[in-house]
């Protein structure tokens, strides 16, 4: 199959959170199986020249802008190349792109974002028209491409007649949600602009509401996520459009690229280790722990986090869940350490470093995004917390097992499908589940994992069983291609 997979971000040229690490992975697992698959995305400013140092130049694309003269922009297409091969298109739009920033600042989304965007998706439509061979599937991901499906059906319904879209949901918090009044931004006729096309039940402007009534299929990134969504608790106002296409709602758990993400090969981390080399880990353990100024103590349980400061990561639970642990303790050997990799919005940072100010000795809390860093917890930490209210897949805790890291998560989305419960399941258990999204449920949950750690009889197998769980994307994309075909084969 041909396939063109649009995304806003693709590690390891541009990342915020997991999208850019499955818009890397799963075209390249595809690509694996056989299938001709490129990446397009757009070309923001701090690329790392590093990453993009392959790039060539190709014949620009006129793109049109907004509605009103259909103006056209010429813009720059760059050519790149992810090690296996899989090339990746970088849309060059200074205009539009080139700030600091892919979505916004702190917390705030850029005005224009409903405008950059369109634009976006129209040049992913403009780069698959412009390709010599005929595109069977575009494979768009989040509201930032949910204008694909309508302008290649609007403006190309005989060019690409033969093409399929297919929408996946990695976060239905994020919608593309804009004053109905910005609608020109979307340079669509206007019979676009009701509920029933790119309105959603708020009268707002919804890109995603629009790609779920258009994409010809949908699929999210964990089973669970696929039925929660479907209901009003978990689907941010959306449940109904995605009812009334449940037929075609699938989902498809995410995989891992264990050729970035697994101790024997990590470039971030100081040892590399394997099971049968897990002094390594403890090597990295006492690095990390010396570096951060953390007393090194070997037997002392290590929780890590690393994590988007957002509403969705249930960062809330952990201060009161740390604090209510940690206050009680008179010896510095009972107990844990605790580190915190972090990005957000500084009121958040500020809430969370205030543990690290009560607890000098056992907290770190570190701020911003740091690609190494997320590594070297991942390598060095015995427990990784993942406290989310929802979770459409996490991959910090697929990541987690691989290192022998063992995940304390609460009982939601793709985090109730990849972590099972020890005390449920004591031979195959893999982690500490939580299922009231409570402080208090998360400090018992950190309770646990921490007497399982003190019995050694115990956490071995334990880590030793979570290393060898095998999250690869190989089943994924075998289901992926499935779908694909299903859908291109139907009529
Ligand atoms: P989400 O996409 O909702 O943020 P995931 O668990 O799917 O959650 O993916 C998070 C990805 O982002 C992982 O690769 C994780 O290592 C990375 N990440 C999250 N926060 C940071 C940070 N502060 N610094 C570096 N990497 C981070
Ligand atoms: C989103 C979700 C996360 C998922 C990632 C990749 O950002 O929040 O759960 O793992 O996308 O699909």
């Amino acid at each position: 199959l041909n396939v063109l997979f649009a995304s806003s971000e693709v590690a390891p040229f541009s990342k915020t959170g997991g999208l850019a690490d499955v818009a890397a992975s799963l075209p390249q697992a595809l690509a694996r199986r056989g299938h001709n698959v490129s990446i397009v995305t757009p070309l923001y400013k701090h690329l790392d020249p590093e990453a993009m140092r392959l790039s060539r130049r190709l014949n620009p694309l006129e793109v049109p802008r907004k509605s009103k003269n259909q103006s056209k922009l010429e813009v720059t297409i760059w050519e790149s190349r992810l090690d296996s091969g899989v090339r990746v298109f970088f849309v060059d739009a200074p205009d539009y792109f080139d700030r600091d920033g892919l979505y916004g600042y702190d917390d705030q989304g850029f005005e224009d974002n409903a405008e950059r965007f369109a634009f976006f998706s129209r040049a992913v439509v403009e780069l698959a028209i412009s390709s010599p061979m005929a595109i069977d599937v575009i494979h768009c991901n989040d509201w930032h491409t949910g204008l694909v499906p309508i302008y290649g059906k609007h403006y190309y319904a005989d060019e690409l007649a033969q093409t399929r879209y297919v929408m996946t949901i990695h976060n239905l918090a994020f919608q593309g949600k804009f004053d109905a009044t910005q609608f020109k931004a979307t340079g669509l006729p206007r019979k676009y602009n009701a509920e029933s096309e790119l309105l959603d039940a708020s009268g707002d402007l919804n890109y995603l509401a629009g790609a779920l009534r258009y994409a010809d299929l949908i699929t999210t990134v964990s089973p669970t996520y696929a039925r929660e969504i479907q209901s009003a608790k978990a689907g941010f106002g959306l449940h109904d459009v995605l009812q009334a296409r449940k037929e075609d709602v699938h989902g498809v758990l995410n995989g891992a690229d264990y050729g970035v993400w697994s101790p024997d090969v990590d470039r971030f981390i100081e040892v590399r280790y394997t099971v049968e080399t897990l002094n390594g880990k403890r090597q990295n353990k006492a690095h990390l722990q010396h570096s951060l100024g953390l007393p090194v103590r070997p037997t002392l349980p290590l929780v890590g986090m690393v994590s988007r400061l957002t509403e969705q990561k249930g960062v809330d639970l952990v201060v009161p869940a740390i604090r209510s642990l940690l206050s009680e303790l008179k010896d510095e050997r009972d107990g844990f350490q605790l580190v915190i990799l972090g990005d957000g919005p500084d009121k958040v940072l500020k809430e969370l470093q205030q543990l690290e100010e009560e607890f000098p000795r056992r907290a770190r809390i570190l701020g911003g995004h740091d690609e190494a860093m997320a590594h070297r917890i991942q390598a060095s930490a015995d427990m990784l917390l993942v406290p989310s209210r929802f979770e459409p897949c996490g991959l910090t805790q697929i990541y987690a097992m691989r290192y022998g890291t063992v995940p304390v998560v609460h009982a939601t989305g793709g985090l109730a499908d990849t972590v099972t419960d020890l005390r449920e399941d004591p031979e195959n258990g893999t982690g500490f589940v939580f299922t009231e999204h409570s402080a208090d449920a998360l400090a018992g949950a950190i309770e646990r994992a921490g007497s399982a750690y003190r019995n050694f009889r115990k956490w071995r197998p334990l880590m030793v069983r979570d290393m060898a769980r095998d999250f690869s994307w190989r089943e994924s994309a075998i289901r992926y291609e499935e779908l694909f075909l299903d859908t291109l084969n139907a009529d």
